[in-house]
C-alpha cells in the first residue's frame, strides 16, 4: 500500500504491521497500526499501542478532560502511533501529535481520514510536529504556535533519565503568556481568569514511573489521580490517569 504525506512517498506493506482496533462509538472501529519489528518505519516510536494509551483513550471517551468533551487545542507528547491524538481529534479537538519520529503517526492519520467526515473531527484539524523533550526551543515554538489547553501523554515515564526533560517540556507548554497574566491581574474584577492548561498523563504504577509524579509535584504542578485502572490483558501493571495543573495557574486548587 502506498501513502503520500507532503513530499514524502511512504511505501508501506501493512502485512508487516499490527492492526489495533479502537471502538470510537462509530459504525466502524478506528484502525491504528503499530510496527512491532520496526520493519516499515526506520526508527519506529510505535512498536506497540502501549497499555496505558488504551486507558487514556477510555478516560477521554468516558470522562472527557474531567468535565465533558474537549473542543480546544490539544498537544500529545510521545504520541507513537498517534492513537490518542486520533481519538481526541474524533471528539472535536484540534490536535498536534508530537514525537521524535513521525512516519507511523502520519501513516495512521492518513489511514483514518474517513473520520474527518465526523461532526466532531470537522471542528479541528490534526497535524504532527517533531518535539524531542531535550529541545526546549522546539517546546517554546509549539507553545507559541498552538497555545494548548490540553496536553496528553501515555506511557512516557518508563525511563527516569528523561523525566527532567519531560517535566521541563510540560512547564514550557503550560506557561502562561506573561502579558495576558498581567492584564488579568490588572482587571481582576472585570475579567474571568482563563482556564489553565490541563495535562493528562497515563502512568503505569511501577516504581520508576511513579517518580515522574513525584518530580511533577516538586516542580510546581498540582497533581490529582483521576482514575486507577486495574491490570488488564493490555497492561500488566495498574495504570493511573493523572491530571496536572501548574500551581501558579491553579490558584489554590486541591492537591493530592
Ligand atoms: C512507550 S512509547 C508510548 C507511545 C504512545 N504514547 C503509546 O502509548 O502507544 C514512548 C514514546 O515516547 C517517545 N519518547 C521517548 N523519549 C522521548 C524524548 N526524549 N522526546 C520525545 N519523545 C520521546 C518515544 O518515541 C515513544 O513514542
Amino acid at each position: 500500500m502506498k501513502r503520500k504525506h507532503g513530499q514524502v512517498q511512504l511505501a508501506v506493506d501493512t502485512r508487516e504491521l499490527a492492526e489495533n482496533l479502537i471502538d470510537v462509538g462509530q459504525e466502524k472501529p478506528m484502525s491504528v497500526f503499530s510496527d512491532p519489528c520496526s520493519s516499515e518505519f526506520a526508527y519506529s516510536t510505535g512498536n506497540s499501542l502501549w497499555g496505558a494509551s488504551y486507558e487514556l483513550i477510555r478516560f477521554i471517551q468516558e470522562d472527557g478532560d474531567g468535565g465533558g468533551p474537549f473542543c480546544g487545542q490539544a498537544v500529545e507528547l510521545g504520541a507513537g502511533s498517534g492513537a490518542v491524538s486520533l481519538v481526541l481529534w474524533m471528539r472535536g479537538a484540534a490536535v498536534l501529535g508530537t514525537d521524535v519520529e513521525l512516519g507511523l503517526m502520519q501513516f495512521n492519520i492518513d489511514h483514518n481520514t474517513e473520520y474527518g467526515a465526523n461532526a466532531g473531527a470537522k471542528r479541528g484539524g490534526i497535524s504532527t510536529a517533531c518535539l524531542e523533550w531535550k529541545d526546549h526551543n522546539a517546546a517554546r515554538t509549539v507553545r507559541a504556535d498552538v497555545s494548548p489547553g490540553l496536553i496528553v501523554g501515555a506511557e512516557l515515564s518508563y525511563d527516569s533519565d528523561i523525566h527532567a526533560d519531560l517535566i521541563e517540556t510540560l512547564l514550557i507548554l503550560t506557561a502562561r503568556d506573561p502579558k495576558e497574566e498581567r492584564e488579568e491581574q490588572e482587571q481582576e474584577e472585570e475579567k474571568e481568569e482563563e482556564e489553565p492548561c490541563v495535562v493528562l498523563l497515563a502512568v503505569p504504577h511501577r516504581d520508576e514511573d511513579r517518580e515522574l509524579i513525584t518530580t511533577a509535584k516538586a516542580k510546581g504542578f498540582n497533581v490529582q489521580l483521576m482514575k486507577a485502572c486495574p491490570p488488564t490483558e493490555e497492561h500488566a501493571s495498574e495504570v493511573g490517569i493523572y491530571k496536572l495543573v501548574r500551581r501558579s495557574a491553579a490558584k489554590g486548587k486541591k492537591t493530592q
